[in-house]
């Protein structure tokens, strides 16, 4: 079960097709309709405590980073506390503040990282405290910390991270819920994040369901050497994933940008042999979005974009992917799915080794 292919499909397609059941069972035991909240028994916080909460800081490494900046925006929409994610690697190199009132929080799919857990002892010695969000229960990092959630993705082995990153995404919004509801978010604000939350892994199926028409975009971006990843607010973090898993499996450049800094220089690169992937959901930035999207294929720069049916694109002739709607706030995890598959059908075409791409280790425990 550890190793290798199951039915002649590389790992990081069974732990894609996995995904629904991973998110059902983070869910699991966690969600209280009648308080309309979230219930995280091992954070070992209570509500005075939760309340106390002035600031929080996300610290990971690669995917878990990018999934902790949608983490960080889930935590300042819901909770409206001031939250931010780093990498975990360049904290613990400055010489950060470690504040009293911050609750840090480490996002770790195997619990081992070097770099996460030597930030989390860094800020434990420092008498900070740190919660963390981690899938191998008893691991290093899971020790280290105050508390945490376990993300019961159960285990991944591809190096590619899918299902653990979605878990990941639902620890956050399950984080956020919780907080929100000792402070400011109204009832009927946690009543639609808790239908919201509830509704993902049938719309995580409804998207894999998808597969055929991602895998025809992701072929006819393989041959391109060089593409970008491009979402704004939200859907930036979201970029800055699918650009990872890219790179990470096909060995392409590529690169996330946000929507709103195209003008301030990447514009200059977009031609007919860079094509873009955009992530646009529905939502107050689409109209904003639609325009870059414009300022692209007027430099003849071939488009992929994610979005929700209903959002006009107008003339643009782009390929593109309707994912479920949501709630806003959890429209990243439904937008990032497309693009695992995305950079799991270009690795594909170009005749790599999904689950064992060059160079990279699962988990790097070393410094
Ligand atoms: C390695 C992997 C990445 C992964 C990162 C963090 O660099 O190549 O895919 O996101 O470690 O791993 P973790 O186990 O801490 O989530």
């Amino acid at each position: 079960y550890e190793h290798g292919q199951i039915d002649g499909r590389p790992r990081m397609y069974t732990e894609m097709l996995e995904q629904p059941a991973s998110v059902e069972r983070a869910l699991r035991g966690r969600l209280d309709e009648r308080f309309a909240t979230a219930h995280l028994g091992g954070l070992e916080m209570d509500a005075r405590e939760l309340r106390a909460v002035r600031r929080v800081k996300i610290l990971g490494c690669g995917s878990a980073y990018y999934v902790g900046q949608m983490g960080a925006s889930l935590i300042e929409e819901l909770a409206r506390i001031p939250a931010d994610a780093e990498a975990a690697s360049e904290f613990r190199y400055r010489s950060p503040v470690i504040e009293p009132d911050t609750l840090y929080v480490a996002v770790s799919q195997s619990g081992e990282t070097i770099d996460t857990l030597l930030a989390v002892e860094e800020v434990r010695r420092k008498g900070g405290r740190v919660i963390g969000l981690v899938n191998v229960v008893g691991s290093a990092i899971a020790r280290a910390c105050d508390g945490g959630i376990y993300l019961h993705a159960g285990p991944e082995i591809a190096v590619a991270s899918t299902k653990a990153l979605t878990t990941m995404f639902v620890g956050f919004a399950l984080l956020a819920l919780q907080l929100g509801r000792v402070r400011d978010l109204s009832v009927a604000d946690g009543r639609r994040l808790v239908a919201g939350l509830q509704k993902l892994p049938a719309q995580i199926e409804q998207v894999l369901e998808g597969e055929e028409r991602i895998a025809q975009a992701g072929t006819a971006l393989a041959p391109a050497e060089s593409l970008f990843f491009v979402g704004r607010v939200r859907g930036y973090p979201v970029a800055r994933e699918g650009a990872q898993k890219f790179k990470e499996i096909s060995y392409r450049h590529a690169e996330a940008y946000q929507m709103s800094e195209l003008k301030h220089g990447p514009l200059a690169l977009i031609s007919p042999e860079v094509p873009t992937v955009a992530v646009v959901p529905d939502d107050e930035l689409t109209d904003r979005n639609v325009a870059a999207l414009h300022e692209i294929a007027a430099r003849g720069g071939p488009l992929v974009v994610v979005t929700h049916a209903g959002v006009d694109l107008g003339e643009l002739a782009a390929e593109r992917i309707d994912v479920p709607r949501n709630e806003r706030e959890l429209d990243p995890l439904l937008l990032t799915v497309p693009l695992q598959l995305l950079a799991y059908h270009a690795a594909l075409a170009l005749g790599h080794d999904v689950d064992k791409p060059r160079n990279l280790a699962k988990s790097v425990t070393v410094e």
